[in-house]
């Protein structure tokens, strides 16, 4: 058959997501509908919550996918689903629907790795080059993927305690900010000046791991310090602080992870991938190298169900197939 198509489904967090993806690389449609508005007084994703919603909009999301491509359940070759990890009770959802979809219309069920989701998420932009580095950076990740070959991750550096997007979210909390905090903090970078000292967690000097807990704790310390001595904090500058650690530690490491491992392409992705001053710090880094940089749009660094798509495209082709006792594995390894 010429034309392979799969519907993807996502729903590990707070977006509720399907999509219509066409040979792994052409998006018929994506539908994300988030929860953030029903979050936000909370400071963060409440489990219960977002598996309610998954609930009451999951239906409506792939209607609309399905309508937006123009295409029908018989159209389909197979239907894909993000089975971990993530919240269970919201995975959960989402691998219900795609169950009874594949079994209602007996076409084959596709289990796909959320991060392998955001990795290939690159895929809708340029056909893949092996092998690869993907940066992932996103509320819930940190990693460094080594890809020999499509559909092979080795994970060659994560972090050993908050994700970089939680770092950005928890500073942002502590300044005043809503969640989630990562755009405003961007943002705020933006307008402020590197005033303020701060860490660079480097770990040992060969290793790819990140931390940034002990970056968030020297953000609140200061604020403390600040506060204590009366004086006004400039909430720039220290949006402009953290930033320029962060990035500074990001893109060091993988330079020299690119060094070690001379892949043909670089892949930024996650939803921390939508940072303006991550992305433009990357490009300048690999401008004058000879491997290709790929940055998804912002559209496609958030949870998104095309992503999902692409990344079940090489296991269709693989025929690795799902069967009916799939499960949402929170903990799934890579
Ligand atoms: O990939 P994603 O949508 O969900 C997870 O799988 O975690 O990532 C969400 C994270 C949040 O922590 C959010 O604050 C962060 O991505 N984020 C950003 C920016 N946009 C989103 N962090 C820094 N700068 C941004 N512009
Ligand atoms: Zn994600």
């Amino acid at each position: 058959k010429a034309n392979e198509i799969i519907l993807a489904i996502e729903t590990s967090c707070d977006e509720t997501s399907a999509a219509v993806i066409e040979n792994g690389r052409t998006i018929l449609s994506n539908v994300v509908s988030s929860q953030i508005e029903s979050h936000k007084r909370f400071g963060g994703v409440v489990p219960e919550i977002a598996s309610r919603h998954h609930v009451e909009q999951i239906t409506l999301i792939i209607e609309q996918a399905m309508t937006e491509a123009n295409v029908t359940f018989s159209d389909l070759d197979a239907v894909a689903v993000t089975e971990g990890p993530g919240l269970v009770g919201a995975l959960l959802i989402g691998v219900n629907a795609a169950k009874a979809i594949a079994y209602a219309h007996d076409i084959p069920l596709i289990g796909v790795h959320h991060i392998a989701g955001h990795i290939y998420a690159n895929q809708l932009v340029q056909p893949l080059e092996f092998p690869l580095l993907a940066l992932v950076v996103s509320g819930g990740h940190t990693e460094l993927v080594y890809m020999q070959e499509d559909g092979s991750f080795e994970i060659i550096g994560e972090t050993r305690d908050d994700a970089v997007g939680e770092a950005y979210d928890k500073v942002a909390r502590t300044l005043g900010l809503p969640y989630p905090g990562g755009p405003h903090i961007d943002r705020l970078a933006h307008e402020g000046k590197e005033a303020i000292e701060l860490p660079r967690a480097w770990l040992e000097p060969d290793s790819y791991d990140f931390s940034f807990s002990g970056l968030k704790s020297a953000v609140i310390n200061t604020l403390h310090n600040v506060k204590q001595r009366g004086e006004e904090m400039i909430i720039e500058d220290v949006a402009a602080s953290f930033q320029a650690s962060v990035i500074e530690v990001l893109v060091g490491k993988t330079k020299r992870a690119a060094r070690q491992y001379e892949p043909k392409q670089l892949l930024l992705a996650g939803g921390v991938a939508a940072n303006k001053g991550l992305r433009k710090a990357l490009t300048s880094q690999f401008a004058k190298s000879n491997i290709e940089l790929v940055i998804p749009p912002l559209s496609l660094c958030t949870d998104n169900a095309a992503m999902i798509g692409a990344a079940a495209q090489s296991k269709l082709r693989k025929k690795q197939f799902a069967s009916f006792d799939l499960n949402g594995n929170p903990g799934l390894d890579l």
